[in-house]
This record gives structure tokens, C-alpha cells and sequence, in this order.
């Protein structure tokens, strides 16, 4: 389905990325949303240089979760209240306080939980354990502890990287076969094969990122990426 930039019109890509969008707009059902801002932009360059210390690393992934988390939330109820202003009586709007579940993928997306947490504060925490097998890329699933009545909870599943997809897939499967039925996928860097992967095994699932990268490299790392994302979240490189 389409592709969707949010706000500001993209910067030009290399070819190939190029080509990628336009598979996935004719191809997958879908919805893919490019969250693109100037602050974003600048908080992702200093996120892929291979400079930036560990202390600074986590800072970014946090602000920058909080400013995808912001679009992922734009389709929140609201309900009309009135409000008194020192000056006159007016319309105003709240939250109808729909039940939120942020779910981070062990371990690099728990560095999102923050940056999400500052927007719907009341959220409950789930966590899902997978990590990838380095020789085949398949997902391993080791945890799953979602909070009760998943099925009613819209639910934020965060991980800083969409590289194959698999992983993404795998927890979407294991939250599904718990009830949940409302599920959006975070990330901040997202390859194409990956999204491809995501809109054909769940095309209901709206994905949002803060870029999408040119392509997966033979070790199915995205170029051009930010590199380990667990391991310089961690210090574990
Ligand atoms: C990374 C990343 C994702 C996964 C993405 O985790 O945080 O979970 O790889 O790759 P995929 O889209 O190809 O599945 P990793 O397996 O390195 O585990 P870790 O977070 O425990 O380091
Ligand atoms: N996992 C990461 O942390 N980075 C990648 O580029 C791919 C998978």
C-alpha cells in the first residue's frame, strides 16, 4: 500500500532506496509511515556515527522514540469537555484514555520504553524476548510477559531495528495468539526487505520509523544502518 512521509517532504535518496519505496508502494498492503523532521534527521545522524558515545546513544534513541511515538499516537480518541480559561468558558478535549501496552523486543527496544512512556505515561509495560541467530538471521523467542487484557490494549510494539523483518514478525505473532487485535510497530531505522516482510506476514500492522534505510548488507545488517543497536545501547560491543 502506500508509503506515507509525515510532515516534511523527504530528502532525496540514493537509487536503490528509491527503487525499494516504489516495490513497496505497488506490492504490500500495508502502511508504512516515514515519520520526517528536521530534529529527527539530526538526532539519526548522530545516532549512525560510529563516534557517538554510549551515554549520548541512549539519550537519542530515547528523544527520538518519543518523536515517532507522537505520530504513532495522532489517531487517539478525544472526547469535547468544556474548559474555564481566566478569560472565558470554551470546547476543549481529552483522552478518552484508551489502554495502552508498550512492548519493547529484548533488548535493544526497552531503550525506546521511555521516550514512549513520557506521552501516555499510564501505559503497562509487556516484554518479548527474541534475538536473532547469527548464522541463519532466523528469530529465536526466549520471553514473552504481556500485561492482562492484552486484547483490549492498543498496543506499541518498539524495537530500534526492522533489518529481515523476522523478529518484528515473531513478536507481532506471539501478541497476536494472546488476543491483541490493535498493534503498531516502532522503530527508528527500517530496511526495506523488512518492511516488505512485516506488510506481507501483517499487513494490518501499521508500521512508523524514523527512516528507511537503502538495504540489508550478507550479515542482513541495514546499510547503511547505525550498526548493533543492543550492543551500543548496551556497551556490549
Ligand atoms: C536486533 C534488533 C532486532 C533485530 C532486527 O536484535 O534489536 O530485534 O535484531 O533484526 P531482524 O529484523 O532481521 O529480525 P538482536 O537479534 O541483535 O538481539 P539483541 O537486541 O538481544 O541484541
Ligand atoms: N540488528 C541490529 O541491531 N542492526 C542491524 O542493522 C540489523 C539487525
Amino acid at each position: 500500500m502506500n508509503v506515507k512521509t509525515v510532515r516534511v517532504v523527504r530528502a532525496v535518496r540514493p537509487a536503490e532506496a528509491k527503487d525499494e519505496i516504489c516495490v513497496i508502494k505497488k506490492k504490500s498492503k500495508g502502511e508504512l509511515v516515514v515519520v520526517d523532521h528536521p530534529l529527527i534527521k539530526h538526532k539519526i545522524t548522530l545516532l549512525r556515527n560510529k563516534n557517538t558515545r554510549v551515554n549520548v546513544f541512549r539519550d537519542l534513541v530515547e528523544e527520538v522514540s518519543t518523536l515517532i511515538g507522537f505520530e504513532a499516537t495522532y489517531d487517539f480518541p478525544l472526547y469535547e469537555v468544556e474548559v474555564e480559561t481566566p478569560v472565558a468558558k470554551t470546547c476543549g478535549f481529552k483522552l478518552e484514555g484508551k489502554k495502552v501496552a508498550i512492548v519493547p523486543i529484548l533488548r535493544a527496544g526497552v531503550s525506546m520504553v521511555n521516550g514512549l512512556l513520557r506521552l501516555v505515561p499510564l501505559a503497562k509495560i509487556g516484554h518479548i524476548g527474541i534475538y536473532r541467530n547469527p548464522d541463519t538471521f532466523e528469530p529465536v523467542e526466549y520471553f514473552c510477559k504481556l500485561p492482562a487484557s492484552i486484547s483490549k490494549r492498543s498496543v506499541l510494539l518498539c524495537d530500534p531495528m526492522l533489518a529481515t523483518g523476522g523478529s518484528a514478525a515473531a513478536a507481532i505473532d506471539m501478541i497476536k495468539k494472546r488476543g491483541a487485535k490493535d498493534i503498531k510497530f516502532l522503530c527508528i531505522i527500517a530496511a526495506p526487505e523488512g518492511v516488505k516482510m512485516l506488510h506481507e506476514s501483517h499487513p494490518e500492522v501499521k508500521i512508523y520509523t524514523a527512516a528507511l534505510d537503502e538495504r540489508l548488507n550478507d550479515h542482513a545488517y541495514i546499510v547503511p544502518g547505525l550498526g548493533d543497536a543492543g550492543d551500543r545501547i548496551y556497551g556490549t560491543l
